[in-house]
């Protein structure tokens, strides 16, 4: 759309946050809050799109990058001193602007397609949308005359004790006439209790200019809240992972306990797979069909195959492939990948490994910057001492090798194709293949130990 610019308002801190992280950048169920509304104006194709930003702008930046503009507001003095700090960016445009708060999430991309066509349709000079609150506290609330038309908007602190009982709000989300927006701006002075410059004031003005104020009533008034406080996040979280959930039940998948199951917007999980209790699954995460995930599972940017069964375990940025078997209270770190059927059980930590296909590293282990082969046996107690104080040294386990319990792999070494360790070995020199490598010192037994410590008591 050409003729339409979309203005965020992002530059409050947030002071109901009590947070040192701006507002908008607050965790809200696997991505911040701000991304909600991008991604919504992103299926807009407004032609221009501007962030006002002022406290830590740099993070909001950073994290947003340069395919949005950005306005800067040095001292938030209001939500119409907000809107104005885009006036020189939006000198040459023409057309119609909405504006929308980094902190109202849920609103749909229809509502804002309704919103703008009944606007132009209309040719008003501003379309404001409303809802109504059964507990409309804190919002700013539309005021009507006898007939029904709007008048004007008192926010909640300047709101007087006859008209607290107003529960129609506004939702903060506009579309202006650009030329009538910027006009109405300067016109506005920070005469109420908070000592800011109101956008809302612009309606009253507008109207006294003797011009057409538009409204829309959202019936869904979870689409369009705001964020204002810890209590409203924690809230929005979870309605999205309600969404989330219930998307996912609806495609096949088993939440045993959906209260205690959190997973993040956009992964796919295939059909029959199985989610227990106590599990939390996040980021770029993806699941195959036919798998058991939990009970007591966390899965970070995990990428897993068809059944596979992961229990009480720790994941992240790992890959499992189909029919592995992991935990219970396995970790797996950045950058590993676990074969075809492979197995990692009790209390094994693998980081920047790859464990061949069939292979099995059951119990207590350690095994880091490690190339291990096909059918490969990791014993119990198992190390990888890749780290020499200064850098990380290469462990390579070749085919069908069996390393014995309680070995200390001092790497970089390696063990040929087949080879065996004995249990309790500090294996310092590469294995040929085939050998058995046995690196301990060899067993003394004493003849009649016990029956001359026995007499030398008495
Ligand atoms: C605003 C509306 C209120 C409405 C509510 C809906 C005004 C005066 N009030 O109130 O009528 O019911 O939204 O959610 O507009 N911001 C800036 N710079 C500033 C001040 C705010 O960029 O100087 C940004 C904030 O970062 C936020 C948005 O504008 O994203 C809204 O500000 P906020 O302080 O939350 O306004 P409300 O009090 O909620
Ligand atoms: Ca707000």
């Amino acid at each position: 759309m050409k003729d339409t610019a979309v203005i965020i308002m992002a530059a409050g801190k947030g002071k109901r946050m009590k947070s040192n992280l701006p507002k908008v950048l607050h965790n809200l169920a696997g991505k911040p809050i701000l991304n909600y509304v991008l991604e919504t104006i992103d299926q807009l194709n407004a032609n221009r799109k501007i962030i006002v930003v002022g406290y830590k702008s740099e993070k909001i930046k950073e994290l947003i990058g340069d395919e949005i503009e950005y306005a800067e507001q040095v001292e938030q003095l209001g939500t119409a001193h907000a809107v104005l700090q885009t006036k020189k960016l939006l000198s040459d445009f023409k057309g119609e602007v909405l504006i929308l708060s980094g902190d109202v999430p849920f609103l749909t991309i229809n509502t804002l397609k309704g919103l703008l066509k009944y606007h132009k349709d209309n040719k008003f000079s501003c379309t404001l949308i409303s809802t109504i609150l059964e507990n409309p506290h804190g919002y700013g609330r539309i005021i009507r005359d006898k007939e029904g038309e709007i008048e004007g908007i008192i926010e909640e602190v300047e709101l007087p004790e006859d008209k607290k009982g107003i529960n129609e709000i506004n939702t903060g989300i506009y579309c202006f006439n650009k030329e009538s927006l910027f006009q109405t701006l300067e016109k506005i002075v920070p005469d109420n209790k908070q000592g800011e410059y109101y956008l809302t004031d612009t309606v009253e003005i507008l109207l006294k200019d003797g011009l057409n104020i538009g409204n829309i009533m959202v019936k869904d008034y979870s689409e369009v809240l705001g964020i204002n406080t810890r209590v409203d996040l924690a809230n929005a979280s979870q309605k999205v992972y309600q969404r989330v959930r219930k998307h996912l039940m609806l495609q096949g998948v088993t939440i045993i306990d959906p209260n205690s199951t959190f997973i993040d917007e956009g992964i796919e999980i295939g059909e029959d797979t199985v989610i227990y209790p106590f599990t939390i699954i996040e980021k770029d995460s993806k699941i195959g069909k036919g798998c058991h995930i939990g009970p007591y599972s966390h899965l970070i940017d995990a990428r897993i195959g068809k059944g596979v069964k992961v229990w009480a375990s720790t994941i992240e940025d790992s890959s499992i492939e189909e029919g592995a078997n992991i935990g219970p209270y396995a970790h797996l770190r950045p950058g590993t990948i676990i074969k075809k059927g492979a197995k990692i059980g009790n209390f094994v930590e693998v980081k920047k490994t790859v464990v061949g296909e069939a292979s099995k590293a059951s119990h207590l282990t350690y095994l880091g910057d490690a190339v291990i082969g096909k059918r490969v046996n990791i014993g119990a107690g198992t190390i990888t001492c890749n780290y020499d104080g200064k850098k990380k040294n290469r462990t390579i386990i070749e085919d069908e090798v069996f390393v014995g319990s309680n070995n200390s792999l001092v790497a970089p070494v390696k063990l040929g194709k087949a080879s065996y360790t004995g249990a309790g070995s500090t294996i310092t020199e590469d294995v040929p293949p085939g050998n058995l490598a046995i690196a301990r010192s060899k067993q003394k037994n004493i003849k009649g130990w016990s029956k001359r410590k026995k007499k030398s008591k008495k």
